[in-house]
């Protein structure tokens, strides 16, 4: 059972992260603290309603691709804390770029765009937020019960990284076109797919850096959701993935790390 005492989740204000936010206050145990980043708390409405209700909330502006503003967010962290560490960081902000993705019209500046955010954002807010992770493992038993409640870097991916699944044909059915029957060739959204792919590494690797210091390391895909990146085709609304992932969350443990899941728990090839 997922039951972290503080939690860190980038991109909160929409989509996947809101409702993150939203189903994590839900828990039995809930955490004392969720920290729900965004680039533009201002704008944040469905957000600041959340946080005004629920004092456990502590809205905090952060553009992922921004390494110099990491410091602060990470003093505003640790000021909450008091004295304790993060027990689990979720980096769910990420970009689509659906438009000049094809083999014809992809960019170098698309290729950039996508991972700064997607891929070298997540490495880079990790590495930065390593000394709260760790002081959330505490002095003992480093390597085992790893645990996202202990202490746990979630990446949130997507199987379009995934270098064996893109060449395999996948049927759908379209809820935006009265449940017709799609197919999904695989291909093209190089920015998307190769960032995605550079992630899972990265999940890879600090499974392998990280599991001396007690610290999981794990990538998963949320399903194809109903979001503004998803779009209106995705077969799987927002609240069924994220009740996904917290059970699948809940129920890491130390032979999970650097594995590769879905939302109902199905293991990926990467
Ligand atoms: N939806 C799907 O079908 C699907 C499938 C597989 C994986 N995923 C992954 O799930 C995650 C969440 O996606 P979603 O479906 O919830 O998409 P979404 O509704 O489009 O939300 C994307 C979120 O990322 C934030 N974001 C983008 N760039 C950012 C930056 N530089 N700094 C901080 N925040 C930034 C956005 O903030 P702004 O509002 O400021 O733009 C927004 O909160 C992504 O990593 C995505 O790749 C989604």
């Amino acid at each position: 059972m997922l039951n972290p005492r503080s939690v860190l989740i980038t991109g909160a204000n929409r989509g996947i992260g809101l409702e993150l936010t939203r189903q994590l206050l839900r828990l039995t145990d809930p955490p004392e603290h969720v920290f729900a980043t965004c680039r533009h708390p201002e704008s944040a409405t469905e957000l600041k309603i959340i946080a005004s209700a629920n004092p456990s909330v502590h809205i905090l502006k952060l553009d992922v691709t921004q390494h110099d503003h990491y410091d602060d967010v990470i003093s505003a962290v640790q000021t909450c804390l008091n004295g304790a560490g993060l027990n689990l960081l979720i980096n769910n902000a990420g970009i689509g770029l659906r438009e000049s993705s094809d083999f014809l019209h992809v960019t170098a500046q698309n290729m950039r765009d996508a991972f700064e955010t997607n891929a070298l954002a997540p490495l880079m807010l990790s590495k930065a937020f390593f000394p709260l992770l760790k002081m959330a493992v505490g002095p003992n038993e480093a390597e085992t019960s790893m645990s996202c409640s202990r202490a746990a870097i979630i990446n949130i991916s997507s199987k379009k990284g995934s270098c064996s699944t893109n060449t395999k044909l996948r049927m759908y059915r379209s809820p935006a076109q009265d449940g017709a029957v799609k197919g999904d060739f695989g291909g093209g959204r190089y920015p998307y797919r190769t960032s995605k792919a550079t992630l899972n590494m990265v999940t890879s690797n600090m499974a392998v850096d990280l599991k001396r210091h007690g610290i999981l390391s794990v990538a998963l895909h949320p399903g194809w959701v109903r979001t503004t990146l998803g779009g209106p085709d995705a077969p799987i609304d927002v609240r069924h993935s994220v009740e996904g992932l917290i059970t699948v969350m809940g129920s890491l443990n130390e032979d999970s790390t650097g594995t590769f899941h879905d939302y109902e728990g199905v293991d990926i090839e990467w």
